[in-house]
């Protein structure tokens, strides 16, 4: 099979195909991706060799890059995750988040459609359930839930969303959706939660908490939710949506927490100390209050469960980013610096 993998040299890309390319070396898979200040191409220094991987810069959202990259390779699977997918950028500067996220799975759809009239081509859209809103203190996202996101970014996602499904309906493309809780685990750039937690704590930096810190988030580590994606390829149903999720509601505060906890444990600092830097700032405007996934179709329809917790899974992560402290380094240049100069200066 030849899979044509978008954004794989961002967090969740670079993941999955660190896990898939040496597991599955009678398929091809050409890794597509633009460069931005999220990619990094260290990620995937462990598979850069192999003889069934190939890596090309292409911008998704030129549709002429596009129209080339599946006309030289002819993909019998795309797995898109090229994507912008900060919400906090979406909300300084939304102009990308609408050009990569919904032009950007237009192109690739289009091209997926010509491709098609010569050969089968399932197309496989990596979403998230922030597409869903906000959830208030009960209840769960099903895949019936109505789409009400709140930001520019998950607007912009259940964009791409109706489209892929649009296109199932109306061209008949063999298309699967998964809408995902937020992940975590190696290569996260550290803008998001968790990693921005761990690396600032470290650093004995301070540790920036939105509002009062009761925000909910499900959270799932990343070899779980690239597991599900395999799962929703091989058994979902064409033409469906999956939600997938890690069954680990936390409030923010208590993910800060136990970050402090595992971070003071893992790299010999007082926890005491790690806690005093907790810094409640501003809150982000439309901050969606929980995000909670039932993910019982997947389980009954595919069998497919996740395997980590937070206790395992956060500490491996904190392990990862003690571990690897030149890939920190490489994150920490450039726009980057820039970006955190202007938007967390201060905190
Ligand atoms: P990321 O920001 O770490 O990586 C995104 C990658 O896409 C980067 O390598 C970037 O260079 C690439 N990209 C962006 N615009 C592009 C363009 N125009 N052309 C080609 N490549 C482009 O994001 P991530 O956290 O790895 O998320 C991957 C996907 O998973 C996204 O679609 C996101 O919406 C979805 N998702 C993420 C989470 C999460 O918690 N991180 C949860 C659910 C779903
Ligand atoms: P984030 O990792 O940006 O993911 P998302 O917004 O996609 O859920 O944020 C996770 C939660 O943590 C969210 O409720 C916002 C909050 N948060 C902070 O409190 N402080 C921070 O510095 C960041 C980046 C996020």
């Amino acid at each position: 099979m030849r899979v044509l993998v978008t954004g794989g040299a961002g967090f969740i890309g670079s993941n999955f195909l660190n896990l898939s390319v040496p597991a599955r070396p009678q398929d091809t898979f050409l890794n597509v991706d633009a460069l931005t200040y999220a990619a990094n191409l260290k990620n995937l220094e462990a598979i850069e060799r192999a003889p069934n991987y190939s890596f090309e810069r292409v911008d998704i959202a030129d549709s002429a890059q596009v129209d080339q990259c599946f006309a030289g390779f002819e993909p019998d699977l795309v797995v898109h995750f090229a994507a912008e997918s900060h919400v906090d950028r979406s909300i300084v500067a939304p102009d990308s988040f609408i050009r990569s996220n919904i032009i950007g799975t237009f192109n690739l759809l289009q091209a997926a459609r010509a491709r098609r009239t010569k050969s089968e081509l399932l197309f496989l859209h990596v979403s998230t359930d922030e597409v869903f809103g906000s959830l208030g203190s009960e209840g769960f996202f099903t895949e019936t839930t109505a789409y009400d996101p709140s930001s520019p970014y998950s607007a912009s996602k259940a964009s791409s969303d109706h489209l892929v499904r649009a296109y199932n309906r109306t061209y008949g493309l063999p298309t699967k959706i998964t809408n995902c809780s937020n992940n975590y685990g190696p290569y996260q750039f550290p803008e998001k939660l968790i990693p921005l937690m761990i690396l600032n704590a470290l650093s004995d930096k301070p540790l920036p908490v939105y509002g009062e810190g009761t925000n909910v988030r499900d959270w799932l580590y990343v070899a779980d939710h690239c597991s599900a994606i395999w799962t929703v390829i091989e058994k979902g149903r064409v033409g469906s949506t999956y939600n997938v999720g890690g069954n680990n509601e936390m409030k923010n505060i208590d993910v800060v927490h136990q970050l402090c906890r595992l971070v003071a444990e893992e790299a010999g600092k007082n926890e005491a100390d790690l806690l005093e830097l907790i810094t409640y700032v501003k809150d982000r405007p439309g901050h969606d209050q929980r995000y909670a996934i039932d993910a019982s179709k997947l389980k009954a329809e595919c069998g497919w469960e996740p395997t980590e917790t937070p206790d395992t899974g956060f500490r491996k992560t904190v392990r990862w980013y003690l571990d690897n402290p030149d890939w920190v380094e490489s994150v920490r240049s450039g726009d980057y610096l820039r970006w955190m100069e202007q938007n967390y200066g201060g905190r």
